[in-house]
């Protein structure tokens, strides 16, 4: 090969990586290569800091006042300021919680100091480019006439359009990375136990945005029947990424209990109610069974649209239960292989074209897989109830089912009061109005 080759090998190399890297693994925003230039510098009245939505423009421009309103992320770094997070610390034997990394990493956009801009301020919290990526290089050029999504992109801001990539960067404070974790430790000392889809949590965020045609011209359109299965697989690898990791290692003789069910642990002992389900009914009684309410989802995703794939999950995630009654080797070794089943995954689940049909048979899994009991342990009916409720908005029903669906979303409201047996039956309710 002469030297012309190579320097057209490398440069195609470098096209396909800008290509993949924007579908795929964009560095997530705490590990860019930018300056973050903080909220203060977006926010002045002529850019995001507008009072209301400008009508001629092809944003809103009020995001910043939305954000600093109405979005938890902007008060992210205030709660550590609480008596309740003083007291965290104190149990664990940290100092002051607003200058430990640990809480830091997640609570704030805590990039180094050598990539914090004039403005920047640690106590902004979980502001616009801890989710946008850096600025430094995009600030001036974003907002100029004619800049494209791939000026942006290729300047180093972050693709939370797509679902592969926004699924990454929320999974990496609400479930946590090798670097970011929130383990039983900081939950015992009283943080609150983490849950998250995807979907769910993107519509629950205060929109600063609005998908109109505009935007889809722009970004295409997301259905977010797809958002919930990309964020569904990219969870379930997440978790068997961190089995496989030091994270699962714990202290002492127990290996980290952040893995597991909650409940299974925290119950009244004269509460029986473990009940065997089809992938964990072969485990003896009284085991800690890890926490495979991901799984269980993409249960009854793939027995729709993926019938193969489904016996060869529930074969997988049956013997990752095995593995825990045997050792901490068997458990990684068993989280292995269903993380490559899973990588197959993103394409076939989170990017499939789902019917109506396709969804209302998911739908109706679901709620005959939670009658029957299967879904007992808190977060799989968690997980359960947000599927269903994503999935009868997407097939414009939900208005009809709002009664039945608030039945069944009391029986979650607390969950130290959660009876399987009550969300069983109500789950038997909701699935009869839907035929
Ligand atoms: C892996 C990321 C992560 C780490 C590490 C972490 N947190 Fe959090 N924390 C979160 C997320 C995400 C939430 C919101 C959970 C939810 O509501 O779903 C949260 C919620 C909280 C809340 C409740 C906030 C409220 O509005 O009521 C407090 C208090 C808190 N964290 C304090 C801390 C402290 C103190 C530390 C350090 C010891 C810490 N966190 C470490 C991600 C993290
Ligand atoms: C927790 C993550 C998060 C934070 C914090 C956040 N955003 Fe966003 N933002 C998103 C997501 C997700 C979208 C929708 C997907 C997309 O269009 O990229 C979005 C969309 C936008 C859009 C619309 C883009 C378009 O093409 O229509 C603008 C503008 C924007 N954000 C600005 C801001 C500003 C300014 C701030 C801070 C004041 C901010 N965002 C804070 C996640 C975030
Ligand atoms: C840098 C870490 C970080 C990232 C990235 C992040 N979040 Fe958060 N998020 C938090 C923390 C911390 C809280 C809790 C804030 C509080 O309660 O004070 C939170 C709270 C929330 C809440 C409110 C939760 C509740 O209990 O009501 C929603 C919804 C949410 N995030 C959605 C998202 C979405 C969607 C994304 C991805 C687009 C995302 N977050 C990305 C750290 C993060
Ligand atoms: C293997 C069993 C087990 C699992 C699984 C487990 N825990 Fe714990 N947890 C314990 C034990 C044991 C204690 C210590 C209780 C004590 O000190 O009285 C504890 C303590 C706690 C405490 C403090 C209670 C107190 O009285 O101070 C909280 C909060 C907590 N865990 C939350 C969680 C969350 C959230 C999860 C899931 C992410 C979880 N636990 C998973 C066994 C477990």
């Amino acid at each position: 090969m002469n030297s012309g080759d190579r320097t057209l090998n490398v440069a195609l190399t470098i096209m396909a990586m800008l290509i993949l890297g924007t579908a795929q693994a964009q560095t997530l925003p705490l590990y860019d290569d930018y300056k973050h230039m903080g909220p203060a510098t977006c926010a002045s009245s002529v850019c995001h800091g507008q009072v209301t939505p400008d009508e001629t423009a092809n944003v809103w421009l009020n995001e910043y006042r939305i954000w600093s309103r109405d979005d938890y992320h902007s008060r992210a770094f205030s709660v550590l300021r609480s008596d309740e997070s003083m007291a965290m610390a104190e149990k664990l034997g940290l100092g002051n919680p607003t200058t430990e990394k640990v809480c830091l990493d997640c609570h704030t956009d805590n990039v180094p100091v050598e990539r914090r801009g004039e403005k920047f301020q640690i106590s902004d919290g979980v502001g616009c480019e801890a989710c946008h990526g850096g600025a430094e290089k995009w600030i001036e050029s974003h907002a100029e006439e004619g800049a494209t999504r791939e000026d942006n992109l290729a300047r180093g801001m972050y693709p939370t359009d797509q679902p592969e990539a926004r699924a990454r960067l929320c999974l990496s404070c609400h479930v946590g990375t090798q670097d970011r974790f929130a383990d039983h430790d900081i939950m015992a000392a009283g943080h609150p136990r983490m849950s998250f889809e995807l979907e769910t949590f993107t519509v629950n965020q205060p929109a600063h945005y609005e998908v109109d045609e505009g935007y889809i011209e722009r970004k295409g359109n997301i259905r977010s029947v797809n958002m919930w299965s990309t964020g569904m697989v990219k969870k379930a690898k997440r978790q068997l990424e961190l089995i496989q990791s030091e994270r699962f290692t714990g202290h002492g003789i127990f290996p980290e209990l952040a893995f597991f069910d909650c409940h299974a642990c925290h119950h009244p002992m004269d509460d029986q109610r473990m009940q065997p389900t089809s992938i964990t009914g072969h485990l003896p009684p009284g085991m800690v069974r890890l926490d495979d309410s991901s799984f269980q989802m993409l249960l009854a995703i793939t027995s729709v649209v993926d019938s193969n794939g489904a016996e060869q999950l529930q074969r997988q995630v049956r013997a990752l239960h095995t593995a825990t009654t045997r050792s901490t080797d068997q458990v990684r070794s068993r989280a292995a292989s269903l993380e490559s089943t899973l990588d197959d995954m993103v394409r076939s689940v989170g990017g499939h074209d789902f019917s109506n049909a396709d969804m209302q048979a998911i739908r109706a899994t679901l709620l005959e897989r939670a009658s029957r009991g299967e879904y007992h342990d808190f977060t799989s009916a968690e997980q359960a109830f947000l599927a269903v409720e994503t999935l009868s908005i997407e097939l414009d029903d939900y208005h009809q089912l709002t009664d039945p669906l608030d039945a069944w979303f009391d029986t979650l409201a607390d969950e130290h009061q959660f009876s399987p047996g009550r969300f069983a039956s109500v789950a038997n309710q909701v699935g009869r109005n839907v035929q």
